[in-house]
């Protein structure tokens, strides 16, 4: 007699959560319980963690910050507490699944996966943003897959805010990445949808990335079987 067997392919899948997307003006509480949900349903296959930004709340406390301070790494501090505080949110959201205290360190979040939790981070040092921890967090645990939600729905050849006729682009390399997130960056004031530390880590790592935006992020479960509507960073 034939017998099937299903195959459960375990994953280890690092979420970058951009601050702006969880956190746009006040905490998007709709938009915090359906990303818990979904985590909590992708952690009954998957290793999960979990690293979220400051969004506008951090960058509202640098700018009020330079009125006293000129000292950058001073401002980046509170930027990473305020990433912590997100953290926090995310954690109360997700109850008992989450480790209960903000991680601040890759090889506490190895740990973390082992307890069967999952780790929960925010920013670590100054000097660079939560998606470069997110890839460095990737690059340490040799995950499967980085996704990163942010608030443009993947990359554009050109800056969609101010470009209407930019076109997203489906797959590209990590070598395209970098390029596209380095000419962003050398713009004035202008920041890319991934920082450029972050897509030199993911070059680095040779790390498979979704670059996913919000409306997405609703179906991180289908996200992560490939589902989605975002770009594909392919090693
Ligand atoms: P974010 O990662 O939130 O930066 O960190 P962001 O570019 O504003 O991204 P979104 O909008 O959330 O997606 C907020 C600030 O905290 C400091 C930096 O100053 C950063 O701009 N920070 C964060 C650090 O210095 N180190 C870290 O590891 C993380």
């Amino acid at each position: 007699m034939l017998q099937f067997s299903t195959v459960r392919v375990v994953m280890r899948v690092v979420f970058d959560i951009g601050g702006s997307v969880l956190v746009p003006e006040d905490p998007d509480i709709e938009f915090i319980r359906a990303l818990s949900y979904e985590l909590i349903k992708i952690s009954e296959d998957h290793e999960v963690a979990v690293v979220v930004g400051g969004g506008k709340v951090s960058r509202k406390y640098i700018k009020a910050a330079k009125t006293f301070t000129p000292n950058e790494t001073f401002k980046d501090y509170i930027g990473i507490h305020i990433t912590r505080a997100n953290a926090m949110l995310l954690i109360a959201a997700l109850g008992e699944k989450a480790y209960p205290f903000v991680i601040q360190d890759f090889r506490k979040a190895w740990e973390v996966i082992q307890l069967k939790k999952i780790p929960i981070m925010g920013g670590t040092h100054p000097g660079h943003t939560t998606d470069a921890v997110a890839a460095l967090l990737a690059e340490y645990l040799q995950a499967d897959l980085l996704v990163v939600v942010t608030n443009v729905d993947g990359v554009y050849d050109s800056d969609p805010r101010k470009n209407p006729n930019a076109k997203k682009l489906e797959r590209i390399t990590p070598e395209q990445l970098v390029e596209i997130a380095m000419e962003a960056e050398s713009k004035a004031g202008g920041s890319g949808v991934v920082d450029a530390l972050a897509a030199k880590f993911i070059q680095r790592g040779r790390i498979r990335t979704y670059i996913v935006g919000k409306r997405d992020a609703y179906h991180l479960f289908d996200v992560v079987r490939g589902k989605h509507h975002g770009t594909v960073v392919e090693p």
